[in-house]
């Protein structure tokens, strides 16, 4: 009995870990042509696999909702810099950057 209950709570745990950033879907590829022409579904998947590999490293991941646009446009390009300044080389490049900032705005707020 305890021990599908520890099964269980280690199984809603891992879940509530991997749901941690949304998957995007076409809708939201559709959603960012306004403001990022040309985006891809698979430029979001590539957002959000770069935020999920570098985004932890120095302090706890950042939700997209968590920040509007106007912070965003700030704050991604000032943490890509730092992580290639920590790197010592060009770790992610300026496409890495359009997709992350394309993933944090338009799963986020939108504003
Ligand atoms: C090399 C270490 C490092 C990595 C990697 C890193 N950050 Fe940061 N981040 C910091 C530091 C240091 C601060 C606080 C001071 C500052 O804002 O410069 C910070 C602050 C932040 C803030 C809050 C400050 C604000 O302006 O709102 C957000 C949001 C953030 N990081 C997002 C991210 C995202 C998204 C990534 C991945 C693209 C990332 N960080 C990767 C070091 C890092």
């Amino acid at each position: 009995m305890k021990k599908t209950f520890i099964a269980i709570a280690f199984m809603a745990g891992l879940s509530a870990c991997t749901a941690k950033f949304m998957v995007p879907a076409q809708s939201d590829a559709d959603k960012a042509q306004s403001k990022y022409p040309g985006t891809t579904l698979a430029d979001l998947s590539h957002g959000k696999a770069l935020i999920e590999q570098h985004c932890d490293k120095c302090h706890s991941y950042k939700s997209p909702k968590s920040r509007g646009e106007a912070d965003w446009n700030v704050t991604i390009p000032k943490m890509v810099k730092k992580i290639n300044g920590k790197a010592g080389s060009t770790v992610l490049s300026a496409k890495d950057e359009k997709d992350i900032l394309a993933y944090m705005v338009v799963m986020g707020k939108g504003k």
